[in-house]
């Protein structure tokens, strides 16, 4: 398959982008700039400001590609003012994910975020139940949030628009981490994975979500593979099969986010806090990264089996 990514250069379309080349696809990156941690060749670095709809639209339309992955953000919730945030964001989905649709393009797929759920809200969240999953409900309570569900709908908007000759559907990674991260290289968050598990207090506000950006390449290829088969318009979390902690959720979830101790008493052992089971069951999808074995000299946690 011919593949368009916009946001190719960041932390994830880097990986996202080289794990789809090794699984044999034809690799696009649409980027701000090219960049030169992207080491491959064989893939062909677009500079264009998305934001601008013609040239996006002219350059989508010139890679006369199968597929368009659309990761280009900004990726970090108060990293910039609230209306900057919202209005990038969702401008950024019509530009691109019409633009992609305009442009002949029939597979669009676009990441979300697991933050559409609204956990860490100021005035609390109480989950009806844990894991969280495709069917929990969504309350975003920041720009980012609600960016990110405006993309999850304008690509509902779009297939209302086309039907199914069009195929879509968005994913919502939790916490990425690189390859290079595991080695020490600094999260999206400034800190280590180390320092991660070692404080949990650093990975408690995403719930102690966790991703290999290897596995989310894999998530992608197998997403774009059985599109076609899938219903249209899916939404699908993307995290590890364990949570980014020494301690049961069971147990922590509680002390981070008050009213969640009823729900996480079902996290017990390494259980994560989200569910991966529908891209395992419409997809055939597993992670196969843990921290546990990915960190390197990560020493073998005492309480949890
Ligand atoms: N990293 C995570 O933990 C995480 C978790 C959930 C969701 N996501 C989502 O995944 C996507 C990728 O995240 P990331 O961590 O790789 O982010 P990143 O900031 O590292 O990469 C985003 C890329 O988009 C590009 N970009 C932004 N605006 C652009 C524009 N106007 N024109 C061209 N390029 C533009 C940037 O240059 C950058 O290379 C984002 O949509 C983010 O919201 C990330």
């Amino acid at each position: 398959m011919r593949i368009v990514v916009t946001g190719g250069s960041g932390r994830l379309g880097r990986t996202l982008v080289s794990g789809l080349a090794d699984a044999g696809h034809d690799l696009v990156s649409i980027d701000r700039q090219p960049s030169d941690r992207l080491d491959r060749p064989d893939v062909a670095q677009l500079a264009v400001d998305l934001a601008d709809a013609d040239a996006t639209a002219a350059a989508l339309a010139a890679t006369r590609a199968d597929a368009l992955i659309h990761l280009a953000a900004i990726a970090v919730p108060f990293s910039a003012p609230e209306d900057v945030i919202l209005r990038t964001n969702a401008g950024l989905a019509q530009s691109v994910l019409g633009g992609a649709v305009r442009a002949g393009i029939r597979r669009v797929v676009a990441a979300s975020s697991p933050t559409v759920i609204g956990y860490g809200a100021p005035r609390g969240w109480t989950p009806d139940r844990l894991p969280l999953d495709e069917t929990s409900p969504v309350e975003p309570w920041n720009a980012y949030a609600l960016s990110k569900l405006l993309i999850e709908q304008t690509l509902d908007t779009l297939r209302r628009q086309t039907g199914d000759q069009v195929r879509y559907a968005s994913f919502r990674p939790c916490f990425v981490i690189a390859p290079e991260e595991w080695a020490g290289a600094p999260t999206q968050q400034g800190h280590t994975v180390q320092e991660r598990l070692d404080d949990p207090a650093l990975a408690a506000p995403a719930l102690f979500n966790y991703v290999d950006a290897r596995d989310v390449a894999s998530f992608a290829d197998s997403l774009l593979a059985a599109l076609d088969d899938i219903p249209s318009g899916e939404v699908f979390f993307v995290g590890a099969d364990d949570a980014l902690a020494r301690q049961p959720l069971s147990d922590l979830l509680p002390r981070f986010h008050p009213g969640t101790a009823e729900a996480a008493s079902a996290l017990t052992g390494d259980s994560p806090a989200f569910s991966s089971a529908k891209a395992a069951r419409l997809l055939g999808w597993h992670p196969s990264r843990s921290w546990r074995t990915e960190l390197a000299g990560s020493p073998t946690p005492a309480s949890v089996s």
